[in-house]
């Protein structure tokens, strides 16, 4: 049985996805993830290789501010 896919929601950051994640577009036509098994999504807006992260949320200061929706 394989491991289950896990996305970690960084602070301030991207999504982190860990595991055999099949990434699609809207119209369900598969997104290259190369040979990687972990990627990490962009979700600050600002990437410039979308739908992955560059690392441009530290340039342009992501709040994420998310607390508020996290279940403990
Ligand atoms: S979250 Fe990293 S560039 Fe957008």
């Amino acid at each position: 049985m394989s491991e289950p896919v896990v996305i970690t929601v960084r602070d301030n950051g991207p999504f982190l996805v860990k595991g055999p994640a099949q990434l699609v577009d809207a119209e369900g036509r598969r997104i290259d993830v190369g040979s990687r098994s972990d990627f990490v999504l962009c979700r600050c807006g600002h990437s410039a290789n979308k739908p992955f992260c560059d690392g441009a949320h530290k340039q342009c200061g992501f709040n994420s501010d998310d607390s508020t929706s996290r279940i403990d």
